[in-house]
């Protein structure tokens, strides 16, 4: 009985890097159209959970937008706001803090990693964070969620959450929302340590590829990327021990909207030597035009900031009887 809505979101924690862009927002342009009603949010109450210098905050808010924007999302067939302009998000957050459970949240690996050994020195918000998240995709009654590999756990626990709402209070009004986690690139790992995934916020920036590099930094950071000595193999097969060979050619594949089989089958027996300069040359074909548009939207802010204005008018026109309604049924 639910409409087939898609919601995702993005943190402004730090430039967009190519982990995002293939993992979540090349993936989202590709659902706009007939079969889902799509959504997309900047969601910075998610950012503040670490620091955030103020400044930078809004600046990287501006910046996500910008890049959903110049990537595909077009703000006439999607609603694309910034979370904390509707705050309907907080307050539902708050009613599913009451329904989730401390040990639920205590199974979450996200907090694990980045709380680190000091966990006791955490914010509660970084705790908090999966329950705020369900709170953003059941607002909107979201039935299918497209992210990367590491946001599994916490749609799972949006279900959870859905789950126990509707049973304690014996209504059928939340959905059981879908994670999409598809194609080659659900997890783009890190170019210094295939052992983690590429991120916003990691230690250094030749570990990632953001989406305003230069042509050149491209080219660096993909030549100076890890690997072995070892050539591509004969088939997929070949690279199961190798994840940062894997990586490499799961980025081509998903960049050239191919299948690693296919990457493999066309480079198998190549050495890095010509691997990477190919693949550098396919990044910089793809993003420069992406960069190129951001870079022109990012020179007018105020038109992205009347952009977000608008998306979340009609976000909130979503939201707010879906907040009014659960409020009613826990008899708030
Ligand atoms: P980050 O971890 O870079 O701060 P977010 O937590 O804001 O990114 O995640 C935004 C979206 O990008 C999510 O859908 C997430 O799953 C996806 N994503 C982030 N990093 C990667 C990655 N390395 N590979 C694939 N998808 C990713
Ligand atoms: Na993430």
């Amino acid at each position: 009985q639910f409409t087939p809505r898609v919601f995702s979101g993005i943190k402004p924690s730090g430039g967009l890097t190519l982990g995002n862009y293939l993992g979540a927002i090349k993936r989202w342009c590709d659902m706009q159209g007939p079969a889902f009603e799509t959504v997309f949010c900047v969601v910075d109450l998610h950012a503040i959970t670490v620091w955030q210098d103020p400044a930078d905050l809004r600046a990287g808010t501006r910046e996500i937008a910008a890049g959903m924007l110049a990537s595909g999302i077009d703000p006439t067939r999607s609603v694309l706001f910034n979370q904390s302009q509707v705050h309907e998000h907080a307050e539902l957050a708050w009613i599913f803090n009451c329904v989730a459970r401390v040990g639920w949240m205590n199974r979450m690996t996200q907090f694990k990693d980045k709380a680190g050994s000091n966990a006791e020195k955490a914010s509660l918000g970084l705790y908090a964070y999966p329950s705020l998240m369900a709170a953003d995709i059941l607002l909107y009654h979201g039935t299918h969620v497209p992210v990367g590999e590491d946001q599994k756990q916490h749609v799972e626990l949006t279900r959870d959450i859905a789950a126990k709402f509707n049973h304690d209070y014996k209504v059928d009004f939340f959905p059981m929302t879908e994670p999409v986690i598809e194609g080659p690139a659900t997890r783009v790992m890190n170019l210094r340590d295939g052992t983690k995934k590429m991120s916003k916020s990691g230690e250094s920036d030749m570990e990632r590829i953001n989406m305003l590099d230069d042509a050149d930094t491209i080219a660096k950071k993909f030549k100076k990327a890890r690997t072995d000595p070892a050539p591509l193999p004969e088939t997929l097969d070949g690279l199961k021990d190798r994840p940062e060979a894997r990586n490499l050619v799961d980025i081509f594949a998903a960049l050239s909207d191919s299948t690693p089989d296919k990457v493999i089958a066309e480079y198998s027996g190549a050495g890095w030597g010509q691997f990477k300069p190919a693949l550098a040359d396919l990044a910089v074909d793809k993003l420069a035009p992406i960069s190129t548009e951001m870079r022109r939207l990012l020179d007018d802010p105020a038109e992205i900031d009347r952009i977000l204005r608008d998306g979340a008018e009609k976000a909130r026109a979503i939201a707010a009887p879906i907040l009014a309604k659960t409020y009613e049924i826990v008899g708030l």
